[in-house]
């Protein structure tokens, strides 16, 4: 089997690196529209990172991620093409997210994860993040939030339950 190859491009991805994306989301997942509509969706973002595998030259895989607010970086959407699947190229792609992050000095990574989506929900818990909310989005669909805290504290949600009566530090 041929070696992936993993690239890790900072900052607003051009053209080139879209045009990548959007091959693989087309395939991956359905898509959310062209490189138009990727460039409309990370216009003013700080701290973009889009991590891109190659097989023999080929996109097969994209993670890309940004700031959300100081210290928290939210990685946005990624996928793998279905003909790549299975060989770890999403763990890897989520190494290279998670290392990255810890290297800016990140402290929390977040996420969020479709109900629905069970491949990455798996992917995402074996990779730390764990699950500290949900909402329903459109009344219809379950989206899980997820963290992971770089400093390897348990993530805490963020909505605190109705009953909660005080902090239970
Ligand atoms: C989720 C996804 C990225 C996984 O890509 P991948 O390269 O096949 O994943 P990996 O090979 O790195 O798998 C890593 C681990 O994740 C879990 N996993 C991956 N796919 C899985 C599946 N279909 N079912 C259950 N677990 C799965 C497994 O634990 C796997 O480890 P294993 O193969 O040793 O059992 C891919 O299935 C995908 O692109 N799905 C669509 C993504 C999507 O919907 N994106 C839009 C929202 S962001």
């Amino acid at each position: 089997m041929s070696e992936v190859e993993y690239r890790i491009i900072e900052g607003l991805p051009g053209e080139e690196v879209l045009s990548w994306v959007v091959e693989v989301s087309d395939n991956a997942f359905s898509s959310v529209g062209g490189i138009a509509e990727y460039q409309r969706l990370l216009t003013g973002k700080r701290s973009v990172l889009t991590c891109i595998a190659f097989d023999e030259g080929t996109p097969v895989g994209f993670k890309i991620g940004y700031e959300e607010r100081p210290h928290y970086f939210e990685s946005w959407r990624g996928g793998v093409i279905k003909t790549a699947r299975r060989r770890g190229i999403a763990q890897q792609l989520t190494r290279h997210q998670h290392a990255w992050c810890e290297q800016q000095g990140f402290r929390i990574i977040t996420t969020i994860c479709s109900n629905d989506n069970p491949a990455m929900l798996i992917l995402n818990l074996r990779h730390g993040l764990r699950i500290t909310g949900s909402f329903l989005d459109r009344k219809e669909h379950l989206k899980l939030i997820m963290q992971k805290h770089l400093d390897g504290k348990p993530p805490r949600s963020e909505l605190p339950h109705p009953d909660a009566v005080g902090e239970d530090e």
